[in-house]
Parts: structure tokens; sequence; C-alpha cells
């Protein structure tokens, strides 16, 4: 069962009963994606990129999505999306969400109608600057390519979900990732932050949201080039 509530910057989320907890801030829904995901995120990364390709853990209610999309607009950037929901929110819910009016935009064209209408298992080309793709399955279960810039990784809390937030996942996550690219989450906590350490990533911890003192981004080290030694010139063989 979901119920729908605002939170405090006037946006609407939903609570979960089946794991008695919210899918955003309640200090703000939309206020906590735009810090997290889209400041500390996508943000971060595009910076001279043309194209970036997007994992989402956790897809809900669809409003990260909704906010890149709108983003990849402003930044003129093309969008790759792939994002990751084993149990829908049904539409009955959907239709009670504020966003489209919070974010001013057009209802009835609103993207995120389309988003959650949009094929299983397909990729659907909303416009010319964003592709979606979205997989009803658990991550654990999904076949990744290692193509990814950025993962949005906002499944549910540990508390909620403690097998989320363990080492073999994050390890797959490292190995989705290109070099170079970045896992944003909500979650700043210290184990959470040694899980990420134990598989190759470096972690940085940000200023929270609204509301939440800190929050992650780990990065995928860039690969070094380390040249081949030859072992007549090495200097450890002087000749
Ligand atoms: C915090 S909410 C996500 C909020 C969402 N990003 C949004 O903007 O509405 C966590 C989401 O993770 C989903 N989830 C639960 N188990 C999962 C799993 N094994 N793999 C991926 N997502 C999962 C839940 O169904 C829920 O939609």
């Amino acid at each position: 069962m979901w119920i729908v509530f605002e939170s405090r910057d006037g946006s609407t989320t939903v609570l979960s009963e089946e794991f008695g907890v919210t899918y955003h801030s309640k200090y703000g829904a939309i206020q906590e994606s735009r810090h997290v995901f889209i400041k500390e995120g996508l943000h971060a990364k595009c910076i001279g990129q043309k194209e970036l390709s997007i994992l989402e853990v956790g897809f809900g209610t669809g409003l990260n999505a909704l906010l890149t999309c709108l983003e990849a607009e402003k930044l003129s950037l093309k969008i790759n999306y792939t994002a990751i929901e084993p149990n829908p929110v049904p539409d009955e819910i959907i239709k009670q969400l504020n966003f489209c009016e919070k974010l001013k935009v057009e209802n009835g064209h609103c993207v995120l109608h389309k988003l959650h209408g949009a094929d299983w298992e397909k990729t659907t080309i909303l416009n010319s600057q964003f592709s979606f793709a979205k997989y009803k399955q658990g991550i654990e279960s999904v076949a990744l390519n290692s193509f990814f810039d950025i993962i949005y990784y906002d499944a549910f809390a540990p508390n909620a979900q403690p097998e989320l937030w363990g080492q073999d996942l994050m390890q797959k996550m490292y190995e989705a990732l290109l070099p170079g690219g970045i896992l944003v989450t909500y979650c700043a906590k210290g184990i959470f932050k040694r899980t990420l350490n134990s598989v190759g990533f470096k972690v940085e911890t940000l200023k929270g949201p609204p509301g939440k003192r800190e929050m992650i981004r780990a990065i995928k080290k860039p690969k070094t080039c380390t040249l081949p030694i030859d072992p007549d010139t090495s200097p450890s063989n002087p000749s």
C-alpha cells in the first residue's frame, strides 16, 4: 500500500506501508532530488560533456528521471537514462503527485506520465535529448553494461532494505561505471562509506539537502596510465 502526502517544500511524496519508509525526504521531495541527484550528480559530471548515461536504482515515483529530463534540455545534453524498479508505484498514486504543477510543467504534456507509460524492458525516445529504458527487476538480478557515467543510488534506506547496501552490490555498481564515473546517494552512513571504499571507490562526504547533514558522492578512480618498464634501462639496472 502507498500513501501520498505533502513534504515541507510543498511537493508530494509517497509512504510505502510495506517498508515503513518514505520515497523522499519529508523536508522536501523536489528539494532533496534536486540537491542530491541533480546538483551533486548531474551538474558535477556534465561539464564539458555532450552525452551522459545514467543508471537509477529505484525509479519509484519517477521524480529523479523527470528532473533529469527537464535538465537535459536546459543543459543541451543528451541523456540515456536506465531505471530499475521491481515494484512500480500504481498509476492511481502517480496521478495524485503534484510534481508537474510544482515544477510548472504543463500537466497534459508532462514528461512524468510518459515515463510511467513507457514500456518495460524497452528503450523509449522521449525527445531528441532523452532516451529512457526501465526494467521491472531488482538491481541484484539485472545484467548491466559497464558504460554508465552516473549512478543515482536511490534505494530505500539500509534499515529498511539492508541487502541493497552491501559489498556485492557495490562491486556491481563499481563495475557498471566508466572510469571517472560517480555514484550519488542520500545515504551517508559510515558503514556504507567503508563498503564503497572496500570495492575501490573514492568517497566524498558532501553537505546534504535541508534536513539532512550529509550525503555521499563516490568516484570510480580514472585509470592511470602505467608505461611498461624496460628491464635493461630501468633505474634499478643502470648500464
Ligand atoms: C527511495 S524510493 C525511490 C525514490 C525514487 N527515486 C523517486 O524519485 O521516487 C526506493 C525505490 O527502490 C525500489 N526498490 C526496492 N527494491 C529494489 C531493488 N531490489 N532494486 C531496485 N530498486 C528497488 C522501491 O520499490 C522504491 O521505488
